[in-house]
């Protein structure tokens, strides 16, 4: 039975703690925060996970095969770092880490010792993005056009990152899950409207064909906006995360560009619209499929979707949009 440590039991651990305990295929066997009280409150949930504030002695616990790190960007590096060295298969939290030598080393030290490195870019796992990329691997939408994000809500202002590294990796990772290149160039600007890290920022990346992505993060919107439009030359796609139902959206919309606008009467483009209709999507929860995929691809060596190369190619993106934001939206080539 496939023996699990969680480091970091603040917002997101609990729910990480919640599904791994829940799969029959491993088991909870420790569990560790530096902060006693949030320590205790796990404890007291799941008594027989062993609780310490100590990460490396849960790293080094002969009980623990695997190790979820759910502490924050800057600590995702030596951590994760210490369980590749000391043989533990790694399931880290959005973002791999916060610089692209880090990733890469993470990566080549999980591909030279056989280990498995995961990231946990949830939204991939979610029924949603799973039927979009169905939809894209079909065809169905012609070339791809655009894509553009919007995830804006009065968010938790970050002490330690910034609006993009908080908030950017999950549509980062939807994307670069859906189109398989690598943008040409990255574009960034923010504002930083309290304290030291932007709270907006607007990320846009070109690609080598006439596809353009663009993301607008954003902690200090009046509402929750969670929406993705993915424009095709045959089909476009709405995807809301926050709809309680039908999240996606595909019309069959679209323009035939007339070439020959010599005559007067002919207009540069003619509109096709057609039907739209919403596909059924599986609801189960994503964080459990992150937690059951990261199971089979350590007892079974299936690689998961969202691997370590996957969290790089995402922390490449970030580290170019930093450099971006920093220099006031000048192109940074990939
Ligand atoms: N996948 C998602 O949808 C999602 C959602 C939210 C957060 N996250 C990610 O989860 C991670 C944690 O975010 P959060 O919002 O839960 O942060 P948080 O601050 O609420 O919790 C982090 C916890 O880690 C503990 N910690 C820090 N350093 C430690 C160490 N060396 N050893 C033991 N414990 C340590 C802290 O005491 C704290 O309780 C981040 O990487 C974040 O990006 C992912």
């Amino acid at each position: 039975m496939l023996g699990i440590g969680v480091i970091g039991c603040g917002y997101w651990g609990p729910n990480v703690i919640r599904n791994f305990a829940s799969i029959e295929e491993c088991e909870l066997r420790a569990v560790c925060d530096l902060d006693p009280e949030r320590l205790g409150g796990i404890h007291r949930r799941y008594p027989a996970a062993r609780a310490t504030a100590d990460a490396l002695a849960l790293i080094a616990d002969p009980a623990v095969d695997a190790v979820a790190i759910c502490t924050p960007i800057h600590t995702h590096f030596p951590l994760a770092h210490a369980a590749l060295e000391a043989g533990k298969h790694v399931l880290v939290e959005k973002p791999l880490t916060d610089s692209v030598e880090t990733a890469e080393a993470l990566v080549e030290m999980a591909e030279d010792r056989g280990l498995t490195l995961q990231v946990d870019h949830t939204f991939v796992y979610g029924g949603a993005v799973r039927k979009i990329r169905e939809i894209i691997d079909e065809g169905q939408l012609g070339d791809l056009l655009y894509f553009d994000s919007v995830r804006v809500n009065l968010g938790l202002f970050q002490s330690n990152v910034n609006v993009l590294w908080d908030l950017a990796p999950h549509d980062l990772s939807i994307m670069t899950h859906l189109i398989d290149r690598q943008p040409r160039w990255v574009s960034a600007i923010g504002s930083t409207h309290y304290g030291k890290h932007e709270n907006l920022a607007y990320l846009t990346m070109k690609f080598d064909d006439m596809l353009i992505a663009h993301l607008h993060v954003n902690w200090l919107a009046p509402v929750k906006l969670r929406s993705t439009l993915i424009g095709g030359s045959q089909r476009m796609i709405v995807y809301d995360d926050l709809a309680p139902s039908e999240k996606v959206l595909v019309y069959d919309k679209g323009i035939t560009h007339n070439a020959d606008v010599s005559s007067r009467n002919r207009a540069l483009v003619d509109y096709r619209v057609g039907d739209m209709y919403a596909p059924h999507l599986d609801n189960t929860e994503p964080l459990n499929r992150v937690c059951r995929v990261f199971i089979d691809a350590v007892e079974r060596g299936i690689r998961p979707p969202t691997d370590g190369l996957a969290g790089l190619r995402v922390v490449r993106l970030l580290e170019a949009g930093q450099q971006s934001l920093r220099k006031n939206g000048e192109q940074i080539a990939l």
